[in-house]
């Protein structure tokens, strides 16, 4: 499995579940598409009008049970944490409706020109480096139906880069026009799971049949490959529910009803965040003044407004939008360091959740728009001095964090891969992994003197 899986980027488990587990897992899913109660239902014609309608972890609330037959079957997170070599964590859980006619235009659709790959350092379920699919197709996914066609070896186009010390670029494949893409149909069918690496490119063909094509689609990162726009929030029930050997699937999820959704606007599911900041020399940005002491910059968080359910838990727009605001600094990018989660100041308020992020600028010391007491960039020598002196809120995890960002590690002291990660909307400066480009690579972790991302070569 392991010799195939790293050639071809991808591996198919033949029969890996049986007839009645597929039933088990699509049952509450299709009922749910059926019932009008998934994420893209606002956006409408609703289900069953052709389109591609979809669903993110919101089934898990009530149906918590389904992780049995999903992203916990036994023989699906045995493969997975076997091919990564190390313990997983669950990112994408998404169900895909695409009645009959899904996929379909007015011109006939041409084989290829749908090809794409999902490193999105824009989207908190794409924006990590080792990372694989794990598909559950509740249909034999027929030429009528619409495969899910494959490009072997695709993957191996977009190598890794060294890191900076603290976080990594990629050196993204730019996927080139439809005929020039060998696409292969892996031939799935009911029972079978499809694991896909994150960097595979792959095609989802048009239902051309008379009954609804629908599957799960998850996504799995290693643990030592976080997302770099922070990890997506689940319902608890399903982190509950998961035998003390699966827990650590799902380990960042909410029990107030506040996780990774969509209604008429995006769910909110995180209050806060911290950024921490470090310069070309290593010295940290701290707000206050001498007399009361310092923190670190603290912003309210928000979804972006025009969040898809994929696009959901990113709050880097409105950490971006604070950080210019308040202190007159145009964030080019972030990577993710570790959420805090406890409940709410207010009471019956439900849960509270801040994301920390780290930074380096490409300068030293950048001035603010702030007074010139109000803010300081300190050495780790002044940051330990202040913690010593009780003059800096959160000294002892501000410390930590920091030993974290620059000794590339996670809280328990693991080695991780970090990555680039920026707003949701910044999906307007990518054309890499879509359809159509030149041939060659665009780097992802280039930004302009503006802060933005490199253009694409046009
Ligand atoms: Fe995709």
């Amino acid at each position: 499995m392991k010799e195939e899986f790293e050639k071809n980027g991808y591996y198919v488990l033949r029969g890996v579940l049986t007839e009645a587990e597929v039933d088990q897992l699509a049952m509450p899913i299709r009922a749910a598409f059926t019932r009008g109660d998934y994420d893209t239902f606002h956006r409408g014609p609703a289900y069953p009008a052709a389109g591609i309608h979809s669903m993110g972890p919101r089934v898990l609330e009530d149906h918590p049970e389904i992780a049995d037959v999903s992203l916990a079957h036994p023989k699906i997170m045995e493969a997975i944490e076997e091919l990564f070599g190390e313990p997983a964590t669950l990112a994408q859980y998404w169900s895909i409706m695409r009645p009959p006619g899904a996929g379909l235009a007015d011109k006939p659709f041409v084989n290829g020109s749908g090809a794409h790959y999902d490193y999105k350092p824009w989207r908190c379920v794409g924006s990590y480096v080792k990372w694989m699919f794990a598909v559950i197709p509740f249909i034999d996914y027929t030429e009528t139906a619409g495969p899910l066609t494959v490009s072997p070896g695709s993957h191996l186009k977009s190598p890794l880069m060294p890191s900076d010390g603290r976080v990594h670029p990629v050196e993204a494949a730019q996927v080139p026009k439809a005929s020039e893409i060998e696409l292969i149909d892996p031939s799935l069918k009911k029972g079978d799971v499809v694991l896909m690496n994150g960097f595979l490119w792959h095609e989802p063909r048009p239902n051309y049949g008379n009954s609804d094509r629908c599957g799960l689609y998850m996504k799995f990162h290693a643990k030592s490959s976080p997302p770099a726009c922070g990890p997506t929030i689940y319902p608890t029930a399903v982190h509950e529910h998961l035998s003390d050997e699966a827990k650590h699937l799902v380990p960042y999820h909410r029990g107030d009803g506040r996780f990774a959704s969509i209604e008429e606007e995006p769910v909110d599911c995180i209050e806060e965040g911290q950024v921490l900041i470090e310069d070309r020399d290593e010295k940290v940005l701290v707000l206050g003044n001498e007399v009361d002491g310092w923190r670190l910059p603290r912003f309210d968080a928000k979804e972006d407004a025009t969040a898809m359910i994929l696009d959901a838990c990113n709050v880097m727009g409105s950490i971006f939008k604070g950080a210019e605001e308040e202190l007159g600094l145009k964030l080019p990018w972030l990577s993710w360091l570790v959420d805090l989660a406890g409940p709410a100041a207010a009471e019956d308020a439900g849960e509270w959740r801040c994301r920390v992020y780290g930074h380096r600028t490409k300068t030293s010391a950048p001035t603010l728009k702030l007074s010139d007491g109000e803010y300081a960039w300190m050495s780790t020598e002044q940051l330990k001095e202040a913690v010593t002196d009780n003059k800096l809120t959160d000294g002892a995890d501000i410390l930590k964090w920091l030993h974290m960002w620059q000794n590339e590690e996670d809280e328990d002291g693991q080695p991780v891969t970090r990555s680039f990660g920026v707003p949701s909307t910044h999906v307007a400066y990518f054309k890499y992994n879509g359809n159509g480009n030149p041939e060659g690579t665009y780097l992802v972790g280039e930004f302009d003197e503006n802060g933005l991302p490199m253009p694409a070569e046009a």
